[in-house]
């Protein structure tokens, strides 16, 4: 997609190194990152300098093309793995890349390591890529029902960064408007701040004006009222991990928003690619709920009116506070889930037969 007219994915291999953008510094400076070691990549997944599930994933593929290039030892190579998955808890993409660059490497001959791996990391990205824009003439078509009906603007309210950084390109859950708005489709876009590190506000919003999608920005309470007042015709969301139970655990606020969605009969889609399915788990109750620091509510960063930017403490100094970073969304809540494969029903069958399990 474009920043300042000029198309980008969020992550590539070149000269040797992996080259990223830098989410933190979004929206205020757009700055290329260098990956040069296993340890940078680990480092970039946890200080969300990349984040997104399938990004996450892709970084970790990549990671182990760098730990390679360091040292292709086997030890090295498993220790690595083992450093990249656990660099965050809940998106099942980091463990299903690692797996997947592992298995591809099992039986292949030390001096051949390093190109098959960036093979595999290549393919990783390209397959997303493709995955995406699927997810996005799929869920294109929702949204052309909906105008068909209504005959004016569609209005989407979606949740966090599930947009092309958080992927390689297109997005999952923007991938659908971005179709809709290149088809010609009225769009406006609901863009749930996302407290507390603020992705709707600092990614969503600002790769929708790089598009020239029309979008405003609101605090992740106003959705209600929005539902309510009839003005939020569909929500689309991403997802860090969804079971074959169809339940989906993503950002923080997702299932509030599906709640005051079911209460109001609006449609609450979720957008995925199967990298995102974790077949194994059954109980929602055992996925692992990533918890971070507690600065990321205290604190706030933001552009003083001298273009300097400053970190500020917002909250009193002696409270304390807590931050769950996902939360569970029952599939009963779930109007249905767009994925590379087409449309299924948030259900174990319907999941199964989408995808011949
Ligand atoms: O903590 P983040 O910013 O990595 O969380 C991202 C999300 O919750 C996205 O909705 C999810 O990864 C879907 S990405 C297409």
């Amino acid at each position: 997609m474009r920043v300042n007219g000029k198309e980008y994915r969020t992550i590539w291999f070149e000269n040797n190194l992996v080259k990223i953008i830098d989410q933190t510094k979004l929206p205020h400076n757009f700055i290329i990152k260098e990956l040069e070691t296993v340890d940078h990549a680990v480092n970039a997944i946890k200080t969300m300098e990349v984040r997104g599930a399938p990004l996450i994933g892709a970084t970790a593929a990549y990671g182990i093309v760098l730990a390679i290039k360091e040292n292709n030892n086997f030890e090295f190579i498993k220790k690595s793995s083992e450093k990249l998955v656990n660099a965050r808890p809940t998106a099942i993409n980091l463990q299903w890349a690692v797996h997947r660059m592992n298995n591809k490497l099992s039986f292949i001959k030390s001096e051949d390591l390093f190109d098959v791996a960036l093979k595999e990391a290549e393919e990783i990205c390209n397959e997303d890529i493709n995955f995406c824009e699927s997810i996005g003439l799929e869920g294109f078509k929702i949204i052309q029902k909906i105008y068909k009906k209504k005959k004016n603007k569609v209005n989407i309210l979606t949740h966090c960064n599930a947009g092309w950084l958080a992927t390689i390109n297109w997005g999952t859950a923007t991938s659908p408007i971005y179709q809709a708005h290149k088809k010609g489709i009225p769009v406006h876009v609901w863009v749930d701040e996302t407290r507390p590190r603020n992705q709707g506000a600092n990614l969503t919003s600002y790769e929708l004006n790089e598009e020239g999608i029309p979008n405003t920005i609101i605090t992740d309470n106003t959705g209600g009222i929005l539902m309510q007042r009839g003005e939020v015709d569909i929500c689309i969301v991403g997802t860090d991990r969804t079971l074959s139970t169809g339940d989906v655990c993503n950002k923080i606020g997702t299932y509030l928003k599906a709640l005051a969605a079911y209460d109001n009969n609006v449609p609450f889609y979720v957008a995925l690619s199967s990298s995102t399915i974790d077949w194994e788990t059954k109980d929602y109750n055992n996925i692992p709920i990533e918890e971070r620091n507690s600065e990321e509510l205290s604190h706030i960063e933001g552009k003083d009116d001298k273009n300097n930017i400053r970190k500020v403490l917002i909250y009193p100094e002696n409270s304390k506070s807590m931050n769950l970073a996902f939360d569970i969304t029952p599939a009963k809540y779930i109007t249905g889930l767009i994925t590379e494969k087409g449309l299924c029903k948030a259900s174990t069958p319907d999941l199964k037969k989408l995808f011949n399990k």
